[in-house]
This record gives structure tokens, sequence and C-alpha cells, in this order.
């Protein structure tokens, strides 16, 4: 992070915690690295953009039902996911402070490394360690640095005067062997996994061992079954949940950007295979261009389902305020899909801290990824639960037996090949993913399939983030005497702004004033959060809500009473944020012009 950025950051960062969006969490006691508390203004942020999302997903869907699932499931869901064996990280340790890093996240290096096989302590010869130790020099250092480095690595190995030896040095380039903060050696990388360990019931043992989940999605695929029939939705349609997962990070940071414990917002789209499309419409339609593609077909395979996914999600974000030049549209590239994967794309925001690319600009960070999962997350659950996953579908039964054999036979193939690919990449024995990749061809026939998934998932934290960032913003303004001062102001579209307008009497200590304040506050309030604030001059009063972003003030003066003369009767000033224009209405048509700009 250039100066620029970080010193960006860091006012970011002070006034989430003067103006109480987030906290860290149990600041009291020192706080806890990873996790964060929101305060009132960033509990009603996370609020809206949520019930936002959960709106959009799925309220004005014929075709999203809603799951909201436990913490703790059965362990073997993360068998079968495959988070207890691959969901780890590489970890490494700095041999001289211990701290801890991702071995991904260290940054490559060049220079000259120090070699010393051990050292002895120069008064007391006694003393000796024969364990080997290596500090890295960059260019333009002082060989003496090294060898300070070093002596500190075999102090505290009980010499408190160390004799270096046998000192050998060797060129190294682009190396992550060792510590970009003091040229330690690190240890050699080592698997970490990210799950948080509990244990269910008052033995502790291997048995009643569970996990907190660290994604919210494989609950969703574990309740497929039960959600598809109670909700009796058909082929393609999608379930979605909003929720705590928790990953014990090697190394959070960026504020809240990695965090411990997070929320995210999933669905789980499930469609047919592209064989079952093509029996039933004769072909599948592929993405033909950039853009939306419009409203879905029933000749949509999975590439165009996708495609969908990822322009619905980049409009939710130009929806609630963040511009489509913050955000990267990044396609991950072969060697970077999750094993399951067809094809996954990030949604990523140009935080402050982002990395730069060659052009030096922000390259952008994850906020969303929406990967094409195929069939793998419910097979899986097949083959571990022992439970049938597929669906049965009437509309494929009967288009497969209007087929010519030909077309039969070319299709049943190809779902043969790519079943029988899933089970022997899975481990199955391949005589036994054949017979099994066999059955699933023939139920195809019958009109039964396993369905595929695409899977839009999303972190609350950090789109709240990312709208902090995006909103903040500092120009002027005039105050009380009319002198021009910095103001910031926080720039939120008012769909997820944490309080949506602000009500003041002019004065406190007119009772005419203040009840008329009260009763335009009380008129609004069932529509919207509304803030009261009667304290203070009134350009410190517009102040304080231009740094919460609070879009809409409103006040009520002489005027509203009728004092200047009847026809101003009842009306109230409402002044906006970002114009700071002011206009003068009616209070009776306050709440449907309120609503308007704020859904
Ligand atoms: N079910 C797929 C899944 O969990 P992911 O890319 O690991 O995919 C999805 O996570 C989203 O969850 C990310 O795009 C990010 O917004 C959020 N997320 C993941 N790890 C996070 C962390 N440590 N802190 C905050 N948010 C995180």
């Amino acid at each position: 992070m250039d100066s620029k950025s970080n010193d960006l950051m860091e006012r970011i960062v002070s006034l989430c915690k003067r103006r109480g969006f987030v906290f860290q969490s149990s600041e009291i006691y020192g706080g806890i690295n990873g996790f964060w508390d929101y305060g009132p203004l960033g509990a009603e942020l996370k609020r809206n953009v949520k019930d936002f999302w959960w709106r959009v997903m799925t309220q004005r869907r014929d075709d999203v039902v809603g799951l909201e699932a436990t913490i703790i499931m059965h362990p073997k869901i993360w068998e079968a996911s495959g988070h207890t064996t691959t969901f780890a990280d590489p970890m490494v340790d700095c041999l001289l402070t211990k701290k801890r890093y991702r071995a991904d996240q260290i940054e490559a290096q060049s220079g000259v490394a120090y070699h010393y096989t051990g050292a002895e302590d120069s008064i007391d010869k006694t003393k000796t360690s024969t364990e080997p130790y290596s500090v890295l020099l960059t260019p333009g250092k002082n060989p003496e640095s090294a060898r300070k480095v070093a002596k500190q690595f075999y102090a505290l190995r009980g010499l408190a005067d160390a004799r270096l030896l046998e000192e050998r040095t060797e060129k190294v380039e682009n190396s992550t062997r060792f510590n970009p903060e003091n040229g330690s050696l690190l240890t050699e990388a080592r698997l970490f996994n990210l799950m948080f360990k509990t244990c269910v019931g008052p033995v502790e043992n291997a048995e009643n061992t569970a996990y907190l989940r660290p994604e919210t999605a494989q609950a969703i695929f574990a309740q497929f079954k039960n959600v598809a029939e109670v909700s009796r939705q058909k082929v393609p349609f999608g379930i979605c949940q909003i929720g705590k997962a928790f990953r014990n990070e090697i190394n959070p940071r960026n504020f809240t950007f990695r965090s411990r414990e997070f929320e995210q917002m999933e669905l789980e789209f499930f469609i047919r295979p592209d064989e079952a499309v093509e029996a039933i419409c004769g072909s599948v339609a592929r993405p033909a261009g950039a853009g939306h593609p419009g409203e879905p077909q029933a000749n949509w395979g999975w590439q165009m389902w996708h495609k969908y996914w990822v322009e619905e999600r980049l409009a939710f974000y130009e929806s609630i305020g963040l511009p489509r030049t913050s955000l990267v549209e990044y396609w991950q590239k072969q060697e970077e899909l999750a094993h399951y994967a067809r094809a996954t794309v990030d949604i990523l925001y140009k935080f402050p801290f982002s990395k730069k690319n060659e052009a030096g600009e922000l390259a952008g960070e994850e906020l969303e990824g929406i990967a094409a999962r195929s069939d793998f997350d419910l097979s899986q659950h097949q083959r571990f639960s022992g439970k049938a996953m597929g669906v049965f579908d009437e509309e494929l039964k009967e288009a497969w037996g209007r087929l010519d054999e030909s077309k039969k036979a070319a299709l049943s193939k190809q779902y043969f090949e790519s079943r029988r690919n899933y089970l022997v990449k899975m481990g199955e024995a391949a005589d036994k993913a054949e017979a099994q990749a066999k059955e699933d061809a023939a139920g195809l026939a019958r009109g039964s399939y396993v369905p595929h998934v695409i899977e839009p998932s999303a972190g609350v934290d950090r789109l709240a983030l990312a709208l902090i960032c995006n909103a903040y913003g500092e120009d002027t303004a005039p105050d009380e005497k009319g002198k021009m001062e910095t103001r910031i102001v926080m720039r939120f579209h008012p769909r997820i702004a944490p309080v949506k307008v602000a009500v003041f009497p002019l004065l406190k200590n007119k009772p005419e004033l203040v009840k008329k304040a009260r009763e335009v506050r009380d008129l609004l309030r069932p529509h919207m959060t509304v803030f009261y604030d009667e304290a203070g001059a009134i350009g410190r009063r517009y102040r304080r809500q231009d740094e919460a972003g609070t879009p809409f003030g409103v006040t009520i003066d002489f005027d509203t009473l009728g004092e200047q003369g009847p026809e101003l009767k009842d009306t109230v000033t409402l002044r906006e944020r970002d114009s700071m224009k002011q206009t003068r209405l009616k209070i009776e048509d306050l709440p449907a012009l309120l609503m308007d700009r704020i859904r």
C-alpha cells in the first residue's frame, strides 16, 4: 500500500471507530486479532446490506427460496465437502520472532543469504548451538545487520554473546524463504486447516469433535432435498442463506477484510446438467458476447446461467452505489480454479489497500466469487450420506422418449463420461466408478439426475467495508458563520445508508418547534430509520449527519408553524447530504418522497 492509500485507510478506520461503525472486539482487554464488532451505525449498515440482498435474491424472485441453518453441523458434512482434508493454507513461522505468515503471501526477495552452521558463546565456551540459521541481506544493507539478526537468533537459544560459526554467503533470487520484515529464515511451509474446532457435549474426544462452519453453502446442499420438497420448486431454482462463517485465518488483515468471524450471503442455484437441457430443447444456448443475457430461458446450459449470475451480481453492487469503475470482473485462470469448479468469476472492489497492477492502478480485492460448481456438491453428499440427492424431471423423461437413438447414445455417453471422471477424481476404484456412472447415465434416460450448481457467494463484512471506503469523502462546507470548513461526508446510497433521515427542530428551547419536529419524526419512523436531534447549532447537526452518511435532513422552523404566513404552514426544509441543496415541501408529502428515494 502506498503512503497516500495508507493515509486514506487510516482516516477511514479512525472514522469507523469515532462514529461507531466498527470497533475492535473485546477492546477493553486489548482486542482479539481477526474479530470485529459493529457499533450503532455499522449494525444498521450491515442490516441494510443483508436485507436488500435478501429482498433482491429471494423475495423479488419466484425461483429462489431461503434457508437458515445451524452453524455447527454433522462433521461428516465437512468430510464430504472436502474441508477436512483440503481447506488449509500453507503457513510459515519466522525463526526469530515466531510470527506466523501465510506462505503464499510472502513477498519474493533477492539479495545475499548469510548462512551459519551454529554459534558458541564467546564468554562461556561450554554453551554452543549447532542449529543452522540464515539471514537474507537485501541490496544496500550493511552485512553487520545480517550478523546482528543471527546473533539475536542464537541469543534466544541461550548464547548471550554469540560468536557465529562458519559464515558462508550465497546470492539468492526471488526467494520466499526469508521474512521480509527482518530477513530471518522462515520455517518450511506446512498446511494449516482453517476450520475452528469445537466439542459437542461434555466429553472432549475425537468422536465429539465438530466445527464452526467455514461457509454457509454446505447446509444448503445438505438440506437440498427437504427444501426442494417443501417449496415444490423444480430445477432450475435456488436456495439462499445469510449467516456467520468462521475461519481461523493465519494472518487476518486489512481491517475487517480478512477476519476470523464474518458473515456470508450465499446462493446455490441448481440447474439441469447440459445433457438434460439438450435432450429437452434440442440444443444448449451458450453466451454470445458481453453483457446481461436477459431473462432466463429453458435452453440455458451452465455457461449461460453462470454469465447471468455474474451480471445480476454486478448490477446488485451498482444498485447500492458501488460504481462499475470501482469493480473488477476477474475470470479465474484454469490453474486457479478449485477442483470442483468449471469456471469462477471473482468480483473485486478497488479497496485503498488493494495491490496495484502493472499500470499502477488498484487491482482490486475479492468481494464475491461466482462459481460454476458442476454437480460436485450434491454428488459428494450423496456418496457420504448414502441418501439420494438427485431429482426426477418429468420434462426430461418425456423429451428423452422422443429422441432418436443416435442422440440418446451421444448424450448418454457424454453424461456417463462426466460422472465417471468425477468419481475417479474423487478416488473411486475404476470398476466401481464405471458401474456407478453407467447407472447414472441410465437414470438420466429415465429423467433423473444430480443437479449442477451456480454459486454466487458474497461476504457481508467485505461489502460493508467496500461501501464505507466508497462512501468516504472530504469536501468543504460553510459553518454557522459562513466560513468554509472541511467536512467529512459518507456518501452512502440511500438504500443502504444506516440512517435515512434526520429530523431537527431549529431550536430546542421553543416547545412548538420541538412538538412539531417530534410529530414529523413519528410520521416517518414506521417507514424508515429516523434520527431525531435537537442538540447544538443546526450547522453542527448537519455535519454530524454528513459523517454518519444520512442522506436527508428535515428542519422544522418558524415557517413550519405558519409564523411567516399561512402558505408555508406545515412545510419543512429538506436538505440533501450530497448537494447540500435545500427545498421546501409539505410535511404530508415527505413519507412518499423519501420512500421513493430509499427503496
Ligand atoms: N461457498 C464458497 C465460499 O465460501 P469463498 O471465496 O471462500 O467461497 C466467499 O468465500 C466470500 O466470503 C468471499 O468472497 C468473501 O467476501 C467472504 N470471505 C471469505 N473469507 C473471508 C474472511 N476471512 N473475512 C471476511 N470475509 C471473507
